[in-house]
């Protein structure tokens, strides 16, 4: 990009300045195989641009305000309005944007409460154009699939990924293949990439065997693979920290926690800070938290057995289906963000995470199971004195409410965790549920009902 960042609102033209540079042995070069793996060591690639340095960090900060007055395509996606610290494509004209981004970051005025933490905030990734995070990520590496001419783009997915794939591939005038496990996918997120028009396969593995055949596939077919491993994901995954500063008038929270499962977004947006401090958008780094389900908790034990040298695979299982995943592609990435970041690894149980599902969704906001699991482990970084009550603490919320309705049905019907080993456990969270009342289709059977729920409510006052 040029370095004047004044003269060009509605344009993201010119020639390509990033290059790919691998996490392990920093050798850069100008193009990347299919794998997105360095050619020289088989390491991950990332993404770089000398200019991304250069930029006047004031200059940047009031561009972008302005850009969202501004009724141009790209201004009005929440991903492009970013584009001077993104890889930016040859002609505007390959830009596949769904006006993704620009998601609220609401206060948690209930969750506050319970855990004593007064500035406590919730970025919430669900509220993008298919209802995850992963727009912001797929607008960037759908452009680029786009501008190399592909006809097929493909992902192994837990259900999101593929959901945003498909959507872009649509709208870009590709076709997607889509490679899920069988059984093992909310069918809400399924049903969005049949409705997007991807070619959909449910293969009776779970989504690490998908990611693996996916990764041999894209040496024999000529798809252009749209996993987190595509380092252009990445770059668009970005946005969320930068419009997280923005929204927070660029003074760093304390705390950013974020779900962890193949690890590509808490990556994404420890690369953004490290980025944003090095340009000097911020003055101080936030800690950066992955929190992981105890059931599917491999980064967690790769830190703590091995350091994070090694990655410790585990035979994943969750209901939080979202975050399934036993053997996380960007682990490396992940683990350098935490510990440059100066971040905690925790895991929480089902339990935990189903409590803070419909805390979230008490707040009238909601999201999907693996979500919540940053609630939950704020809870445990608050009893570990890792967290203070008076820092301020921002959880991204990943997925919509709407992602996951049979968790949030067994949850309030009380079948979550029945016949399974939290089933005793699982009576304390009672006054979380909020079953739907079966009655005769009478005026008295409704005024009853009402009543009861008046006479049981734990909020009723008398003003
Ligand atoms: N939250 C949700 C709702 C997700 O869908 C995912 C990942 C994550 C958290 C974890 O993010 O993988 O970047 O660490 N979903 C992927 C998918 C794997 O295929 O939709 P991550």
């Amino acid at each position: 990009m040029p370095s004047s960042t004044t003269s060009e609102k509605g344009s993201a033209s010119s020639p390509a300045t990033f290059r790919f540079r691998c996490i392990g042995c920093a050798s850069i070069a100008g193009s990347a195989a299919q794998d997105f793996r360095c050619a020289q060591c088989g390491n991950l690639l990332e993404i770089t641009d000398s200019s991304w340095n250069s930029q006047n960090p004031a200059a940047l900060k009031s561009l972008w305000r302005e850009r969202r007055t501004l009724n141009e395509a790209l201004d009005l996606s929440g991903v492009w309005r970013f584009r001077e610290l993104l890889p930016v494509p040859a002609s505007e004209e390959h830009v596949v944007t769904l006006r993704e981004g620009n998601t609220p970051l609401y206060e948690l005025p209930q969750s506050s409460r319970n855990t004593g933490v007064p500035r406590l905030y919730a970025k919430h990734q669900g509220m993008n154009p298919t209802g995850s995070f992963k727009d912001a990520g797929m607008t960037v590496a759908a452009t680029f699939a786009r501008q190399a001419g592909y006809r097929w783009v493909a992902c192994a997915s837990t259900g999101n990924t593929s959901a945003s794939m498909a959507a872009y591939a649509a709208r870009g005038g590709m076709r997607s293949l889509v490679l899920v496990p069988e059984g093992k996918i909310s069918w809400s997120k399924l049903s969005q990439a049949l409705d997007y028009g991807a070619l959909t396969c449910q293969l009776r593995t779970d989504f690490d065997g998908c990611l693996r055949l996916l990764q041999e596939l894209v040496r024999r077919a000529p798809v252009y693979q749209l996993n987190s491993i595509n380092p252009f994901r990445l770059e668009g995954q970005k946005t969320l920290a930068l419009e997280l500063l923005e929204q927070l008038e660029w003074e760093p929270p304390d705390h950013i926690i974020v779900p962890g499962g193949n690890l590509g977004n808490s990556s994404a947006i420890g690369k953004a800070l490290l980025e944003m401090l090095e340009i000097g958008l911020i003055s101080r780094l936030p800690k950066l938290s992955v929190i992981q389900a105890e059931g599917a908790n491999a980064l967690v034990r790769t830190l703590r057995e091995t350091g994070g040298k090694n990655l410790v695979s585990v035979q994943a299982e969750t209901r939080a289906t979202a975050i399934r995943i036993g053997n996380p592609a960007s682990w490396e990435k992940a683990v350098k963000v935490l510990q440059a970041t100066g971040g905690a690894c925790e895991q929480v149980s089902e339990i935990e995470m189903a409590q803070a599902k419909a805390e979230i969704g008490a707040e009238g906001i909601g999201c999907e199971p693996a979500s919540a699991v940053t609630l939950a482990g704020l809870k445990k970084l608050l009893q570990q004195g890792f967290v203070k009550p008076q820092e301020t603490v921002v959880l991204v919320l990943t997925g919509n409410l709407l992602k996951d309705p049979d968790f949030t049905m067994d949850f309030h019907r009380g079948e979550l965790f029945k016949d399974t080993a939290h089933e005793r456990e699982s009576a304390k969270l009672n006054s979380f549920r909020h079953p739907p009342a079966v009655l005769d289709a009478t005026l008295e059977a409704v005024i009853k009902t009402l009543e009861q729920a008046e006479k049981s409510d734990p909020t009723q006052t008398n003003g």
